[in-house]
């Protein structure tokens, strides 16, 4: 076909318009997606422990720890709805998946699960904080913490201090924190982190608990660095991902969500290409990682939020060490 460029037709011109737009937003797409992670380690001997990892981001990561070898813990707090992953990384690599169960919104369960585990291993090489929950109402956990910030930031600080001397017992370890870009969208409140005072909106709490993932990562490192231990602390962001962390949305959100979904699908990763991050920490040569560093695409980036500062992470460590009464 001809195109006589000085005397387009209106619907001509649309076409054109429409076909580059197109390919813009397909090579955006393939950018998004292709960041993967190109070096593997052997992991063999290794124990991983990897909350949330009966589905998403979770369970690729637990996938691919087994099949490089480790021994790898599903943490989970639904042994049911765990035997589909466990049975599948079993199926890959034989007896290398073990369920224990871990509820992180509560904290007797944190305490059960640390001592079965300990019960059974004697070191940990790499734990991998990758649960998280979001929730449209306002609920509380068991031990009274609005439950974002109680599930993602209070429970995994209260397991990674309880598996402290597992994780020294390895020769080197390394505590991976699964965050978000959802850290620069809001901050943390440290006179009312638990909503009582301010009306709760969803996000701001999901912000919030992500910003205490890379408060916490910080100041792990610092005391990690003092105590002159072999250990590396880092946070990451695994990108936009398809999976279910909108499970507890309302009915108009999962319709919107559904109508949007063609479009979400071109700019979104799949749970394999959002693990890619993590996989990043967990494969990349432990002296090329920076101690107490936020990734996201497989790159170290900045923060991106001014209320990420040493003097906060101190104070949310001293904050959360008398909350979980550590
Ligand atoms: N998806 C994204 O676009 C995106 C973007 C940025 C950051 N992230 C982060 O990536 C991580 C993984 O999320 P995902 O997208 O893979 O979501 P997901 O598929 O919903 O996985 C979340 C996991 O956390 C578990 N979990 C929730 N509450 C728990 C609790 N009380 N105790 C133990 N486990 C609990 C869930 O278990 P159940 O199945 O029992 O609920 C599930 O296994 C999260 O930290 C999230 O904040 C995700």
């Amino acid at each position: 076909m001809n195109l006589d460029f000085q005397n387009l037709t209106y619907s001509q011109i649309f076409i054109l318009a429409f076909g580059f737009i197109f390919a813009i937003l397909l090579l955006l797409s393939f950018y998004i997606k292709t960041r993967a992670n190109k070096k593997f380690r052997n992991l063999s001997g290794q124990i991983v422990i990897v909350t949330g990892s009966n589905t998403g981001i979770g369970f690729e990561t637990a996938k691919d720890c087994a099949l490089n070898g480790a021994k790898v813990i599903l943490a989970c707090r639904d042994q049911k709805r765990t035997q589909p992953a466990l049975e599948s990384i079993n199926q890959l690599c034989p007896n290398q998946a073990e369920f224990i169960r871990l509820d992180l919104g509560d904290l007797s369960s944190v305490r059960l699960f640390v001592n079965e585990f300990k019960s059974k291993y004697n070191k940990l090489d790499l734990l991998i904080n990758n649960a998280a929950i979001i929730l449209p109402e306002r609920n509380l956990t068991k031990d009274g913490f609005e439950t974002q910030i109680g599930t993602n930031h209070f429970g995994h600080f209260l397991l990674t201090n309880l598996l402290m001397d597992q994780l020294k017992a390895a020769p080197q370890f390394r505590v991976i924190n699964v965050s978000s870009l959802a850290h620069t969208f809001s901050t943390i409140d440290f006179d009312d982190l638990h909503f009582e005072k301010r009306s709760y909106k969803q996000f701001e709490a999901y912000a919030q608990s992500k910003i205490a993932n890379i408060l916490f990562t910080i100041n792990l490192q610092k005391r990690i660095d003092q105590q002159k231990l072999n250990g590396i602390s880092v946070s990451l962001h695994p990108g936009t991902v398809r999976t279910d962390i909108s499970r507890n949305q309302n009915p108009l959100f999962r319709v919107l969500y559904t109508l949007a979904y063609p479009l979400f699908y071109l700019f979104s990763k799949s749970p394999n290409q959002g693990a890619q991050t993590t996989l990043y920490c967990i494969h990349e040569d432990f002296d090329k990682l920076v101690k107490g560093a936020y990734y996201s695409d497989c790159k170290k980036q900045n923060f991106g939020n001014k209320c990420i500062t040493e003097e906060n992470a101190q104070k949310l460590w001293d904050l959360s060490t008398k909350l979980v009464k550590l």
